[in-house]
């Protein structure tokens, strides 16, 4: 009951809401989402094989949950037996006690500059198209090979501290 109220609801309906509100914001990307459904969907009844022929329509939504997560954040705690442990953001430190927690803010990490450029506050559907070799191409531009490589090694290690 939980799954089905919370976890399948308030996501997937916060999520629509928050796509139509940034498509009615950028009307020539809702105009690209309308013209793809159209000519792969058409007048038929949409059903689960439509979904991968659907990249502009997905990356729309990848894009609304960067802005907009709606399962905004989560929890991390130092391991058992790890004591305090200190987490680098950038040139700042911070310590997470032992038994404390962080809680990580998503709608903040998903607009860090460093990562997605100066545009990170806006709703750029072309980020999100599904072309890894294009995401990983516009990382690297972001932010640099040197500070890619850094950000997957800060990654691991605080995945190594925390659980
Ligand atoms: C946009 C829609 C959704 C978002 C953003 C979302 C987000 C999330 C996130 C962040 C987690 C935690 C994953 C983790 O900590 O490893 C999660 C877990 C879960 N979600 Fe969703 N979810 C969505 C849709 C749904 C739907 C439609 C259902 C079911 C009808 C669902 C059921 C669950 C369940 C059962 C878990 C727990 C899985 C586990 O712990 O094994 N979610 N979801």
């Amino acid at each position: 009951m939980i799954t089905f109220l919370i976890a399948g609801h308030e996501t997937t309906s916060g999520m629509l809401s928050f796509l139509f509100y940034y498509l009615l914001k950028s009307p020539k990307a809702y105009q690209a989402a309308q013209e793809e459904v159209d000519r792969v969907v058409g007048k038929s009844s949409i059903t689960i094989d439509h979904m991968a022929k659907l990249p502009y329509l997905t990356a729309c939504l990848r894009e609304t949950l960067r802005l907009s997560p709606t399962a905004p954040g989560f929890g991390i705690t130092p391991k058992d037996g790890k004591g305090d442990v200190n987490v680098k953001s950038g040139d700042k430190e911070y310590t997470i006690p032992a038994g404390g927690i962080a809680v990580v803010s998503l709608p903040q990490v998903h607009r860090d500059p460093l990562v997605y450029g100066n545009d990170a506050e806006e709703f750029r559907v072309s980020r999100c198209m599904p072309s890894l070799k294009a995401r990983i191409a516009n990382l690297k531009c972001v932010a640099g090979e040197n500070a890619r490589r850094g950000v997957q090694e800060a990654a691991k290690k605080c995945l190594e501290a925390v659980r």
